[in-house]
């Protein structure tokens, strides 16, 4: 079974755009075991839109650049396999990608095929330009089976940007994740946003087919080649990473993993987080007092997630422009003072240890910022 945790890798679009080549891609490859992303879980190196000639040769067959991929696509597959890693590529459901290239409309069995050729273990797989008598969930079933049939095991990176509220069929036509949003850009508002739109739809997110919010901003600073680079202040991709992590969203890295800070690269490759991503038992948290005036405004939430193992997680996320101070009472998660029981809290990353706590908390946490604690329930 593919998916059975979300994928991880980094993929080419945010900071490069049309920008790729073959020696990207192998110097990003290199880069993922150097710096021990590799180690981490990061797993799929993606070629994103704009890898392709401009027609299909003269047997139908989808033809890369020779100008950025002299050795074409089996040859990158191989370094990257050679490196323990897996190789993902990119089409799309309509008659061109949205870079304008030739794209998977009535070519889906060919196209699959070809990927299998070049073995290829992750297809990407958009939706522009998408003829308008067409039916999208017949489209995402159609390659779905292409890739199913096509010899190779492929992970299906379904991405319809939420049309036809995805997380309703997407399990049904085989996807293993699916986008259920517009793109992100290098910007906080972008990163709320598109979690605020998506918090209630995790529900249908388990093993086999995950939601996909999109890939990481961490560490672009306003680097990335598309869409609005405003940059986000290392809080901001703190607390982009948490909500991507605390979901069990895919963790695809979209920045220049070769020139990242420290900072950045610290917190992609955080243990802890990555842990809380991978549980085995993919649980999105529960949204906290959630119908309450107080958390209905979107300005902070209150995030509490089970784990494996009698292992909780309750984080404190500060959506506003100003520092909040928020509260829980462990009533609210499910742990009343009756019960004489309470969490053993860990501040993920301070390390502080905040012993037994029971009955409630309060923190004041900064502007966009969050504070994620892990804790065993034991008896008071
Ligand atoms: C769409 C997708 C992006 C990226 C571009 C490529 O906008 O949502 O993630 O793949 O196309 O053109």
């Amino acid at each position: 079974m593919l998916a059975k945790k979300p994928p991880m890798g980094w993929n080419s679009w945010n900071t490069f755009g049309e920008n790729i080549n073959e020696q990207l891609i192998l110097e990003i490859t290199d880069i993922l075991i150097e710096k021990g992303y590799k180690e981490a879980g990061y797993e799929y190196v993606v070629i994103d839109d704009c890898w392709a000639l401009r027609e299909r040769d003269k047997n139908g067959r989808l033809v890369p650049n020779p100008e950025k991929f002299p050795h074409g696509m089996k040859y990158i597959a191989d370094y990257i396999h050679g490196k323990g890693l897996k190789f993902g590529m990119y089409s799309c459901a309509g008659v061109l990608t949205c870079a304008g290239y030739p794209s998977s409309y009535d070519h889906e069995y060919t196209d699959a095929t070809t990927f299998a050729e070049w073995n290829v273990d992750y297809l990407k797989y958009d939706f522009c330009n998408f003829p308008k008598s067409g039916n999208c969930i017949n489209a995402y079933l159609t390659m779905s089976l292409a890739l199913r049939s096509c010899g190779r095991d492929i992970l299906f990176a379904a991405c319809n940007w939420g049309v036809q509220e995805p997380w309703q069929w997407m399990r049904s036509v085989g996807a293993h994740i699916y986008r259920s949003t517009g793109d992100i850009f290098d910007n906080y508002n972008s990163v709320k946003d598109i979690m605020l739109s998506q918090e209630k739809n995790f529900s249908m997110s388990a093993p086999g087919c995950f939601n996909d919010i999109d890939m990481l901003i961490v560490g672009m600073y306003g680097k990335g080649l598309v869409g609005v680079k405003d940059g986000c202040t290392d809080d901001e991709y703190k607390t982009h990473f948490v909500l991507w992590c605390l979901f069990g969203a895919p963790l695809m890295m979209g920045g220049d993993i070769r020139s990242v800070n420290d900072y950045s690269e610290k917190l992609m490759l955080n243990k802890e987080l990555i842990r809380i991503n991978q549980d085995e038992e993919c649980r999105p948290p529960v949204i906290l007092n959630s119908y309450n005036d107080d958390t209905n405004d979107n300005t902070t939430r209150k995030y509490f997630k089970i784990l494996s193992d009698n292992e909780y997680i309750l984080a404190f996320i500060n959506y506003d422009d100003n520092p909040k101070d928020i509260s829980a009472y462990f009533a609210e998660m499910g742990i009343p003072y009756s019960s004489e029981m309470g969490l053993e809290m860990t501040d993920i990353f301070t390390g502080e240890k905040l012993g037994m706590v029971r009955d409630f908390i309060r923190k004041t946490v900064p502007a966009h910022d969050c504070i994620v604690f892990k804790g065993a329930l034991i008896h008071a």
